[in-house]
C-alpha cells in the first residue's frame, strides 16, 4: 500500500501527490513547514502527538508572517494530522511534516495567499541525530538576521544556511554546527536550540538571537522549573562560554535531548553526560511517553 499524503485538501496516495517543476515553491523556496512527533507509549497500546496544538499554531504563525495560508483553523489542521496518523497506521514513534508553499507556476518570486497549498506526510522516526553525545563545531556561516530572513517563520528557503552550516561541519568531522549571530552571539544548531549549565543554571539565548520559537525548547524550560527545580536564565551566550560550560545540549523535535561531548574540540565538563542533562532527559522521555499524568495536556491521543 502506497503511503497516505493530504494534499490538495484530499487524503491521497503519495504517488498522486506531486507538485510542477515550474512550482516557485520548488524555484524559490516560498513556502513554510512544521516537524512534529508522536510517540508510541510503553505498552504500544497507544500513539501521542507532543504539543499538537502548539505546533500547529506555529505553522499558522509562519504562514501569516509569509502571507501564505492554511487549508482550515488550527482545530482542523490538528484533525487531519491525527487523521493521517491513522490512515498510515501509525504505531509506533512517528514523525509528521506538514508544509505550507507557494504554488503558482508564475516566473516571479511572489508571496501570494492565493497560491497557498499544503502537504502533509509522515514517517516512522527513531532518533534523528545520534543516540550518545556528540561532537559540534561553531560555524564559520553566519545564522540570517531576522530582518533577512526571519527563523520564526521557519521558511523552506531558510534551511539552505541550515544546510552550508550542517555540510561545513560534517565535511570537518563533527556532527552539528553552531550558528552564531552577525553579532558573535550563539543563535542555534542547524534544527536544535542550545541549552547550557553553568553552576547548576540552565541558560540558553532568547529567539531574538535569530533563532526558531522552538517548541522543545519552552517545554523542556517549562519541565526544568516546574517540574524539577532546575533554575534557568534566557539570556544571551558567547562564543567561549560553550568551551567553558559545564553542561551542553541540543533540543528540537527531531533531536529531541541531544548531549554535547565537544566544542570545536574543546571538551564539555569531563565529557560525560552531566547531572542536570540526565535528569532532564529523563523526565522528557516520561512526559512524551505518556507517564507524568500532570502533562497529559501536552499529549494528543491518535488511537
Ligand atoms: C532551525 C531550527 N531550530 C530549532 C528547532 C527546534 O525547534 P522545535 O523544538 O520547535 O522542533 C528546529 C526544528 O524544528 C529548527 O529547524
Amino acid at each position: 500500500m502506497d503511503p497516505v499524503i493530504y494534499f490538495k485538501r484530499a487524503f491521497r496516495p503519495e504517488p498522486e501527490a506531486t507538485i510542477s517543476v515550474r512550482s516557485r515553491a520548488l524555484n524559490y523556496g516560498l513556502g513554510c513547514f512544521g516537524g512534529i512527533r508522536a510517540y508510541r507509549t510503553d505498552e504500544g497500546t497507544q500513539v501521542h502527538v507532543f504539543r499538537l496544538d502548539r505546533h500547529v499554531r506555529r505553522l499558522e504563525q509562519s504562514a501569516h508572517i509569509l502571507r501564505l495560508r492554511l487549508p482550515g483553523s488550527v482545530e482542523t489542521m490538528a484533525g487531519i494530522i491525527v487523521e493521517l496518523l491513522r490512515r498510515n497506521e501509525m504505531r509506533g514513534d512517528a514523525y509528521v511534516r506538514p508544509i505550507v508553499f507557494a504554488n503558482s507556476n508564475e516566473l516571479s518570486p511572489i508571496l501570494d495567499p492565493e497560491t497557498s497549498e499544503t502537504a502533509i506526510f509522515c514517517a516512522p522516526l527513531g532518533r534523528y541525530l545520534s543516540s550518545g553525545a556528540i561532537d559540534v563545531c561553531v560555524s564559520s556561516w553566519r545564522r540570517v538576521r531576522e530582518n533577512a530572513l526571519p527563523a520564526r517563520a521557519k521558511a523552506t528557503g531558510g534551511y539552505l544556511n541550515s544546510a552550508l552550516a550542517r555540510r561545513e561541519a560534517i565535511d570537518h568531522g563533527y556532527t552539528e554546527a553552531i550558528l552564531l549571530t552577525e553579532d558573535g552571539h550563539v543563535s542555534e544548531g542547524s534544527a536544535e536550540h542550545v541549552f547550557i549549565v553553568r553552576e547548576g543554571r540552565l541558560i540558553s539565548p532568547p529567539s531574538t538571537e535569530d533563532n526558531l520559537d522552538g517548541i522543545t525548547r519552552q517545554s523542556l524550560i517549562a519541565l526544568a522549573q516546574e517540574d524539577l527545580g532546575i533554575p534557568f536564565v534566557e539570556r544571551p551566550i558567547g562564543r567561549t562560554e560553550l568551551y567553558v560550560a559545564d553542561e551542553m545540549f541540543l533540543c528540537g523535535t527531531g533531536a529531541e535531548i541531544t548531549p554535547v561531548r565537544s566544542v570545536d574540540r574543546r571538551t564539555i565538563g569531563d565529557g560525560q553526560v552531566g547531572p542536570v542533562t540526565t535528569r532532564l532527559s529523563a523526565h522528557f522521555e516520561a512526559v512524551v511517553r505518556g507517564r507524568v499524568q500532570a502533562r497529559h495536556a501536552w499529549l494528543t491521543p491518535v488511537w
